[in-house]
């Protein structure tokens, strides 16, 4: 299976660091913080990896990462020319995959203990559709949050992006598995209130079908996006070899 990490975007919570350098280039213990996902992912089997990126810093990436091969990966780079949102920089992607190919998309800045590769497994494993991991949390208010089935709790019948009243304890963490129907998904897709292509609104055409299965993670997880939560992944990661 091939692999996607999403690490364009602009970084506005981690102004002024931001500025400088792309937000998954910052220091997470001794490694930079994309390392981490390329590890979860090439521990999870996905060798095939399409970097998306932003202009600011292409340089520094391919630096630092080049190929891929002293990863163990192979990288591949696509430009995301303007932050148009999350699932904008997922369209960018098309043609990666070949039609049919199932997939796993990763954003840059999550980072996880859990292993992955039981949850790419049952992705493998599920006939049709779209795959997210959970995380139980104790600010769902920040993430996409899912509105489970008042019967069958193993139901997602919506996410709603970062809800003022969160219907239930848990968040969308960044890790997506899709099949290539998700491209027509994006092209039809309406920027948000705040002009972005949202990647909740890709999830919620599955959840609607019926089609968007869940594993919850067990392990330490986070979103390195604002300050406290990058350190936070500085001192849990502190000392791990990615
Ligand atoms: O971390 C999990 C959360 O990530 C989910 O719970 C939310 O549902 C999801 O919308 C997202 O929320 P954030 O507000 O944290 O997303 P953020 O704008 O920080 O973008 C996350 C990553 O996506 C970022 O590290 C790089 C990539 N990205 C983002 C944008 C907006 C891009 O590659 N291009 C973009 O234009």
């Amino acid at each position: 299976m091939k692999g996607i990490i999403l690490a364009g975007g602009t970084g506005t919570r981690l102004y002024p660091l931001t500025k400088l350098v792309n937000k998954h280039l910052l220091p997470v213990g001794k490694y930079p913080m994309i390392c981490y996902g390329i590890e979860r992912l090439r521990r999870a089997g996905i060798r095939d990896i399409l970097m998306i990126i932003g202009k600011a810093s292409s340089g520094l990436y391919m630096d630092f990462l080049g190929d891929g091969s002293e990863w163990g990966v192979s990288l591949t780079y696509r430009i995301q020319s303007n932050a148009g949102g999350i699932a904008q920089a997922l369209g960018l992607a098309k043609g990666f995959v070949s039609e049919g190919e199932k997939f796993v998309v990763l954003l840059g800045d999550n980072l996880f203990k859990d292993d992955l590769a039981p949850f790419v497994k049952s992705f493998r494993e599920q006939a049709v559709g779209a795959r997210v991991l959970l995380k139980q949390v104790a600010d769902p208010h920040r993430y996409g949050v899912p509105v489970f089935h008042p019967e069958r709790k193993d139901e997602i019948v919506k996410i709603e992006e970062k809800p003022s009243q969160p219907k239930s304890h848990y968040c969308v963490t960044g890790l997506y598995m899709y099949d290539t129907n998700v491209f027509d998904i994006v092209e039809r897709l309406v920027p948000s209130a705040r002009g972005e292509l949202e990647i909740t609104d890709v999830n919620n055409v599955y959840a609607e079908a019926g089609r968007l299965q869940y594993d919850v993670l067990q392990e330490w997880w986070t979103d390195a996006g604002t300050f406290e939560s990058l350190f936070e992944a500085s001192v849990m990661l502190r000392g791990v070899e990615p």
